[in-house]
This record gives structure tokens, sequence and C-alpha cells, in this order.
């Protein structure tokens, strides 16, 4: 993703030799094959890499202070969802030049594959915090993913409606080996979080917002501040918005995005993420719970990308990390191409207090924890909670100039109650759609399944996530803890089973 900003348009160029041609052809035509399980590849040396395709795609940044044509993002909304056709995209020039049709980037994959590269083993990386063109031709090769599509659509998702790519991003298509999409979920109240996130990430944000009744106005108008407001396009560039709420909690009016999106937002105007009072929302009013896995697992399928990073949106990331991390990808040096297990990449988290600004890079965090303005993730509220395989290891360890596994860790022994964030593919099993936040240990059932289907959780060495600045403190909840009470039980008694008969068992893995 990172390019050249010098041009307005979005410029791809791409080499590639015939046998991938076909490949990609294939699946640039919208056949909806099985997804690809991870398989690792042997790139040095092997009888595959004698075939390595060389593809290379220049992507080049449209100029984002240019100015926007806001009403066409969302032409297609009503439009039937089913078609593929160029016509489904988006239709504002700015877009179109990101989305260039599948019909002709199919053209230019022909046009172009008589200029072939040679096979080439070694992976020469001279900027880690940037795709080369050799670094983006061996990701599309070694994750053989398939594009998706990026059409707003209805859908219905148990109980809730959901209304997925409400607002999109600008970033028009994505190809599916070219970024990681960081997915997330809130409520509008947490949106303040968007740009602090968003600046670090630089890359697709997938954001799933819970909208019941009377909290969908504000949340649009929260959208359209960060928009409009900030002085930035990030957030215009990046984020896309999906909203959902309960078939009980349908908001009286759905404003139309291709209406508001049209006008100008009065930006004298507070947005409601800064004027509510968290107690305020109609959610808290209403006494309602916060769905929380279904609010990430509409986050997570609308993703466009091989890769994602299922986080939550108080988490800001180290910079670089999605250049880092694929450049660490394509390298495919060990463990990555000698482990056979399914395999995530865990992510380190840490507190800063309130008064400090986030550390940018690994040797500023050792820094900070060396004085204590920075602490492991919830030391204070559940010390155990968050302890990661070599935890200490990794915080005495020097930062490096390049991303690599540091560990390979399994959500076993000390570790068998360990809920790590990490950045994993859509072939991760979900989150249960029936925990809520309050009810507690929300993500226990996924950490399970990874336990029993032997996943190797790959902690990565330079990478960390920093809770919003502000350290947090256990406070006791009676009411919360009545509802995670029963949803403890819930999870045992209901839910266990379940996962048995589907997953089985496995000696060492526990909820
Ligand atoms: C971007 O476009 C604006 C307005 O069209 C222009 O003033 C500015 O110089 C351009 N920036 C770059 C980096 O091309
Ligand atoms: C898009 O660009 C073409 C020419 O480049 C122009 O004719 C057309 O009016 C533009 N469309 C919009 C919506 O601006
Ligand atoms: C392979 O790549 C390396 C580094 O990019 C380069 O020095 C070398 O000439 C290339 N070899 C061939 C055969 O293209
Ligand atoms: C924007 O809001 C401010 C404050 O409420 C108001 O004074 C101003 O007239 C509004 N501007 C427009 C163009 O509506
Ligand atoms: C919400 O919180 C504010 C202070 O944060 C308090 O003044 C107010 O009374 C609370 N409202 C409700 C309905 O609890
Ligand atoms: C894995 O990558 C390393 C480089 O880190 C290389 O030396 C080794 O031969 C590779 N192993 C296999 C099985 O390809
Ligand atoms: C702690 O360390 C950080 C990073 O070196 C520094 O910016 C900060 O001022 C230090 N704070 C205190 C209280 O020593």
């Amino acid at each position: 993703m990172v390019g050249n900003r010098r041009n307005l348009i979005f410029r791809v160029s791409i080499v590639i030799n015939i046998a991938v041609l076909l490949y990609a052809a294939l699946h640039l035509s919208g056949s909806n094959g099985p997804g690809v399980e991870w398989v690792p590849i042997t790139v040095d040396g092997s009888e595959r890499s004698a075939d390595l395709p060389y593809m290379s795609r220049t992507i080049e940044f449209r100029n984002i202070t240019e100015t926007r044509l806001p009403d066409s993002s969302m032409k297609n909304f009503e439009e039937s969802t089913s078609q593929k056709t160029p016509s489904t995209m988006p239709t504002t020039n700015k877009t179109a030049s990101s989305t260039t049709s599948i019909a002709e980037l199919e053209k230019k994959l022909h046009d172009t594959s008589s200029e072939a590269d040679v096979t080439n083993d070694t992976l020469e990386i001279v900027d880690e915090n940037a795709l080369s063109d050799a670094t983006l031709a061996r990701l599309r090769f070694l994750l053989a993913c398939n594009e998706r599509d990026f059409l707003p659509q209805y859908l219905q998702r148990g109980e809730y409606w959901v209304l997925k790519n409400y607002v999109r991003a600008d970033h028009g298509q994505v190809l599916c080996h070219e970024t990681v999409t960081y997915t997330t979920h809130a409520g509008f109240e947490f949106l303040d979080n968007v740009l602090p996130l968003v600046e670090r990430w630089m890359a697709p944000v997938s954001l799933a917002i819970h909208t019941p009744g009377a909290d969908l106005l504000p949340t649009v108008n929260s959208i359209r501040y960060l928009r409009d407001c900030l002085g930035t396009n990030l957030i215009r560039q990046f984020v896309t918005f999906h909203v959902f709420f309960s078939n009980r909690r349908i908001p009286n009016k759905i404003p139309d995005p291709n209406i508001f999106l049209s006008k100008a937002y009065n930006c004298s105007v507070l947005p409601p993420f800064v004027t509510i009072n968290a107690n305020e929302t109609y959610m808290k009013k209403e006494k309602l719970l916060y769905p929380v896995n279904v609010a990430r697992n509409i986050a997570r399928d609308s993703a466009l990308t091989h890769f994602i990073l299922p986080s939550d949106i108080e988490l800001y990331p180290s910079p670089n990390l999605v250049p880092r991390f694929l450049n660490m990808i394509a390298r495919n040096a060990k463990p990555l191409n000698t482990s056979t297990k399914p395999r995530v990449f865990p992510i380190s988290i840490f507190e800063v207090d309130a008064k400090v600004h986030v550390p940018s890079t690994k040797t500023e965090l050792q820094a900070m924890l060396a004085n204590k303005t920075a602490i492991s993730f919830h030391k204070y509220v559940c010390p155990n909670c968050h302890n990661i395989p070599q935890g200490q290891q990794w915080m005495n360890a020097k930062e490096t100039n390049q991303m690599d596994v540091f560990h390979v860790g399994k959500r076993q022994g000390k570790y068998v109650h360990w809920e790590p964030i990490f950045i994993g593919t859509h072939q991760d099993p979900h989150y249960d759609d029936r925990l809520s936040w309050e009810g507690k240990a929300d993500k226990m059932t996924q950490g399970y399944i990874l336990c029993v289907k032997d996943y190797d959780f790959m902690i990565l060495n330079n990478a960390f996530l920093i809770h919003k600045p502000g350290i947090k403190h256990y406070v006791r909840d009676p009411k919360r803890d009545t509802i995670a009470g029963k949803q403890t039980s819930y999870i045992k008694k209901i839910i266990m089973p379940e996962l048995k008969k589907l997953f089985g068992t496995r000696t060492g893995c526990a909820l």
C-alpha cells in the first residue's frame, strides 16, 4: 500500500508469466472456490520456486488533497449486489482509479505477460517499510488468495440486520495480498479512537458499529464528522463503516448514505462522540447488552484482504506494522516455511500512562516500561489474562531491523486461558455470536478451537499494540459480575458440548 504519492492516479503495472496469468484470471473472474488452506511453501530451492510467478504492481495513491465528489461512493447502495461487473464498483473518478475493473486488470495481466521476469529465488528487501513489486509478487504467489467484493449489502446475522459497507473507504477494490485489514467494532461513543488508530495503521480498517434505535443518527453524524472535519483524508481513504442492530431495535429512520455523503458536514458542531455521556446512549438507556462477537464477525467477514487483524478499537498498532509483516511473510523464512500447523501471529499489548504519548518503536516502549510509564496490558485488571508466552523475554529483547517470529507458543499449560490479539486470516474460527461483552470471556470459545486445532501462535518480535493512554485499574461492577456469571455457565453448559462435538478435544486445551 505504500507508494509514491506524486501522482493523482493509481497506476497498475503488472509483469507476470503465463502460468500465473491463467491462475489469476481464474480467480479474478469470480470463481469463488473454497478458501485455500495455509500450506508452508518452500521458496528456496524447491521445484515450485522454479515457476515462481513474477508479478509486480505499482500503486500510487491518488493525491488525497484533491476534492471529492462525495455523492457517488454509495451510488450502488440499493443495487443488486450479486453482480461482479465493473459497473458495481464505486464510480467516482477518484475511487475508479483504485478500482481498476477486474476486466481491465485481466487485460493488463495479458498485455504485460510477455515481459515476464526470470525466476529469482532471493528476495532482496531494501526497505522493510515498503512493499516492492517483487515482494508483492511473492505474496501473491504464497497466499494464493481470492479477491472479495466491496459492495454495500443488507444482510441478516441471527437476530441482527447488518448494513455491510454502509459507508465505504475511498481506497476502492483492494487486492487480497497487498495489505492487511484492521477489523474492529464499537458503539459511536468510541469513535474518537478512529483517527489515532488510522494514523498508525495506514491501511484498510473495517469497522462495525452497533447502532440500535436512536443510536444510528449520532453514529451517522460521527462518521460524517470523521470524514469531513479532521483536516485529513486518512479516514475517508481507509475506513469502511458497517452498522448493525437487532431486528427488535430497528432505527426509525435509516439515513441514505447517497444523500448524506453528498453534503458537507457542519464542522463547527461538535461530534456526538465528544458530546455524549457514555451512559446516555440509546443502548445504555435501554439496558441492551453489547453484542461484541456479532460486531467482531461482521467487521472481519467484510475485510477484503487475506490477512486481518481483529482487534479492539482502543488498541493502537505500532507504525509500519503492515509492510513489515508482509515483508516477513514474503521472505518466508523459518519457522514460517517449516511449520505445517495452522498459525496466527499474536501481538504484544501494553498500556501507557494518560499523560505520555504513545510509543512508536519498541526501543521507546522499552524505555517507558523501564520507568513504569508503560505496563503490560491489564496488569492491574487481570494480571494473568494477557500473559504471553515468553513475554518477559520479549520485553528484554532488543528491537531488530526487520519483523520476525519471536517465539512459537501454544495456548496450553500456563497460557490455557490466553486471549491473544493476533493477525490471522478468514479461515480462523469465528467468535461465538451469542456472547456479549458484558458477559466477559467472549473470546474464549475461539481460543479453545484454536487450541484443539493445534494452532501455532507465532508471536511477532517488534510489533506491539498500545491501549489508548490511561492505565486501567480493577473496578468492581456487581451488575456486570452477575451477567458474567450467567454467560460463564452458558458457555460451560451449552457451548462447550457443542464445540466438543464439532471440533473434538485435545489434551491441554480448556476454555
Ligand atoms: C495535490 O492536489 C492539490 C490540488 O489539486 C495541489 O495543490 C497539490 O500540489 C497536489 N499535491 C501533490 C503532492 O501533488
Ligand atoms: C470522470 O472523468 C471523466 C474524464 O476523465 C469526466 O468526463 C467525467 O465527467 C468524470 N466524472 C465525474 C463523476 O467527475
Ligand atoms: C535476483 O534478485 C537479486 C536481488 O534483487 C539480483 O541482484 C539478481 O540479479 C536477480 N537475479 C536474476 C537472475 O534476476
Ligand atoms: C454550523 O453550526 C453553527 C453552530 O451551531 C451555526 O452557528 C452555523 O450557522 C452552522 N452553519 C451552517 C452552514 O449551517
Ligand atoms: C451519566 O454520567 C454522568 C457523569 O458522567 C452523570 O452526571 C449522569 O447522572 C449519568 N446519567 C445517568 C442516566 O446515569
Ligand atoms: C526456510 O527458510 C530458511 C531461511 O530462513 C532456509 O535456510 C531454509 O532452507 C528453508 N527451509 C525450507 C524447508 O525450505
Ligand atoms: C519515561 O521514559 C520515556 C521514554 O524514554 C520518556 O519520554 C519519559 O519522559 C519518561 N518519564 C518519566 C516519568 O521518567
